[in-house]
């Protein structure tokens, strides 16, 4: 071959997303598949998004407005920002590349969880930057160890917060300790993607931050709680500065206008985010009580996921668990070999996950 790939690209590996339910259904003849594997929200999406999306479909030739107006004003609202502190891309996972993009040159260093979401240490090696992990601490981010492990060649430190995937947090107590201990030079991105599942009353919404610390990003996302995965929708908030610089590297239509106005109706419902986070609350309640009954260690979680020690081989667990219809996220895949992620489903998905868990580990 006479063309040549950057360096950067060949020590990538592609991301291995959950099993979509067409496949399994195709592969094992199945008729009905539960997916528990992707944090997707199992109620769907908001009505008045539905309605929104219906309505679009009358102007598929019109590109969407570049800049994003409507629903960057109507998260600025929500969110007590100013419209020129958010940015969207086509989900947080472009944010985050856009991120890489704009900030890293080869040799800086990103630091990050060792068992967090993949895509930092991918944005990282794209650019040819380095991405140091730092183990973790009972299973969570210790997060004083990984500010310990800022240098002069650190550009971005990632917190998850709660962390995907063993759905932890830190607290507002922990957090305060470590940030004046950041340098400037260091940009501190704030990932809350499952924000809006959190139940522990100590978690620190890192808006609350932002104004006093113009290097803090906070990612957000419309896939999770919103029920909106399909249309790839994902904000930032960050000083305007920033974000001027990111939508310099952001395409002009990222973000397509099923999605902007989808999104825009979905901000404004509370009262289906409220729906979310009881049932959400009730499946976490349920599981652990089913796991407890069935002797599995697990992580409380402050997401729409459980993060559970099945005790054997999580490989054989995710094939018996995939021969019944159910799609889970095995833990070698994740970094903690052994252990397996499930999403909250809908009681009833929950119900039927847990008689197959049963089965699986007869
Ligand atoms: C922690 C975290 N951040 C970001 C994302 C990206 O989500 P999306 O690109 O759908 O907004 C995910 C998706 O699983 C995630 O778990």
């Amino acid at each position: 071959m006479k063309y040549e790939i950057r360096e950067e690209i060949l020590s990538l590996n592609m991301y291995k997303a959950g099993k979509p339910i067409s496949e399994v259904k195709r592969e094992l003849g199945l008729e009905e598949v539960i997916k528990l594997a992707s944090n997707e929200n199992p109620l769907g999406c908001s009505p008045k998004a539905k309605e929104a999306i219906i309505k679009t479909l009358e102007e598929p030739q019109m590109y969407p407005d570049a800049s994003n107006y409507e629903l960057k004003h109507a998260i600025a609202a929500k969110l007590n920002v100013k419209p020129e502190e958010v940015f969207l891309g086509t989900g947080s996972d472009s944010l985050i590349r856009i991120i890489c993009n704009t900030l890293l040159n080869p040799g800086d260093e990103c630091i990050m969880g060792q068992v967090t979401f993949p895509r930092y240490e991918a944005g990282a090696k794209l650019m040819g930057a380095k991405a140091i992990s730092i183990p973790m601490k009972n299973n969570a981010l210790d997060i004083e160890k990984m500010v310990g492990a800022i240098t002069d060649k650190t550009k971005i430190i990632w917190f998850c917060n709660p962390n995907n995937p063993t759905g932890t947090i830190f607290t507002k107590e922990e957090f305060e300790k470590i940030l004046d201990k950041i340098p400037e030079h260091v940009i501190i991105i704030m990932d809350e993607a499952y924000i809006e599942y959190v139940t522990d009353k100590d978690f620190p919404d890192a808006l609350n931050y932002f104004n006093k610390y113009p290097n803090m990003i906070v990612l957000r996302t419309f896939s999770k709680a919103y029920g909106l995965a399909s249309l790839r929708c994902g904000y930032g908030i960050a000083h305007e500065e920033l974000v001027g610089y990111f939508n310099r590297v952001i395409g002009p239509f990222d973000v397509n206008l099923f999605a902007q106005r989808a999104a825009t109706a979905a901000v404004k419902d509370q009262e289906f985010l409220n729906k979310v986070y009881e049932e959400n609350k009730a499946g976490k309640e349920y599981l652990y009580g089913e796991f407890e009954k069935l002797g599995l260690p697990y992580e409380k979680t402050n997401a729409n996921f459980i993060m559970v020690d099945t005790k054997t081989d999580d490989k054989e667990v995710f094939d018996k668990l995939l021969k019944q219809g159910l799609i889970i996220r095995p833990g070698y895949l994740l970094g903690m070999p052994g252990w397996m992620r499930v999403t909250i489903g809908t009681m009833e998905q929950n119900k039927k996950f847990i008689e197959a868990l049963k089965n699986s580990l007869q």
